[in-house]
């Protein structure tokens, strides 16, 4: 059984403070988050892309909130000290801070210690109500799932000079609002490095090169558990044969001491 102390918000910034990267991983279920709590993974990510990993769905959008607080649930109960973040499905924040809040009271008391929204400049109210009213946030920025159909598919975002100018005003303006860290998805290494320079908060890459404060992949796809082609930012931890335990352990090792990403494989 694991003998660290429980993640909190006061160590994810001490973590950063001393440049420690922070391994996360996204995580659905009671059994994974007992596995991936005990490989020493900081943060388990109840993303919205369990609607495609694990519902069968094209995209995030048809997931609800009462799939995320049962998800959430499970994990909370599998998971001892990790800490967890849960996402806010589509269409349950976009209208107010006040239905925001009302969602992520719903999360929090099925167990999260934080919430992700995705997106910048509108989303700045919101953040700033839920971190107002004690909840913390997570800020999601580049390639953004539940944006999906706005930005034409899943591309790599942040490929030119005005898009870059955007994405490190937004960046700043939700740190400034009080999100503690920021997830930046899809987009080109340097892009990641310099929005991750500016900030006082973590970023969270998911194919968004080494220069991240942290690192988190989709479960499923670092164990090789996909149908399809994995994305190119993806590596397969689990392709070294010793087992699911050791692969997680392996991308925990790889993510503290930056052996992943490679940007020269994993990153644009
Ligand atoms: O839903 C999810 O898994 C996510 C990650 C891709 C960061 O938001």
């Amino acid at each position: 059984m694991t003998t660290r102390k429980n993640m909190t918000l006061h160590r994810f910034r001490a973590m950063h403070a001393a440049g420690e990267k922070i391994a996360m991983l996204t995580c659905y279920d009671a059994l994974f988050a007992r596995v991936l709590d005990e490989a020493g993974v900081d943060a388990l990510l109840v993303g919205d892309s369990l609607g495609m990993v694990l519902h069968g769905r094209d995209t995030t959008l048809p997931v609800t909130m009462d799939q995320m607080v049962y998800h959430t649930e499970c994990v909370a109960r599998g998971n001892r000290t990790a800490w967890i973040i849960a996402d806010m499905p589509f269409g349950s924040y976009q209208e107010s801070p006040e239905q925001a809040m009302r969602n992520a009271v719903r999360l929090m008391q099925a167990g999260a210690h934080m919430v992700k929204v995705e997106g910048g400049g509108w989303t700045v109210p919101v953040v700033r109500a839920l971190v107002q009213r004690s909840i913390p946030v997570c800020g999601h920025l580049g390639f953004t799932p539940q944006s999906v159909y706005m930005l034409g598919g899943y591309r790599i975002q942040g490929r030119e000079e005005a898009a870059v100018a955007t994405m490190r005003a937004q960046a700043k303006e939700l740190a400034a609002a009080g999100a503690d860290c920021l997830v930046l998805e899809l987009m080109p290494a340097a892009v990641a490095r310099a929005v991750t320079q500016d900030l006082p908060v973590p970023t969270i890459g998911i194919g968004a090169g080494s220069g991240c404060s942290g690192q988190v992949l989709v479960l499923h796809d670092m164990l090789g558990l996909t149908t399809g082609t994995p994305p190119r930012f993806v590596r397969n931890f689990l392709a070294q044969g010793e087992g699911i335990d050791a692969a997680i352990r392996q991308y925990v090792a790889d993510v503290k001491s930056g052996r992943f990403p490679d940007d020269n494989v994993h990153g644009y």
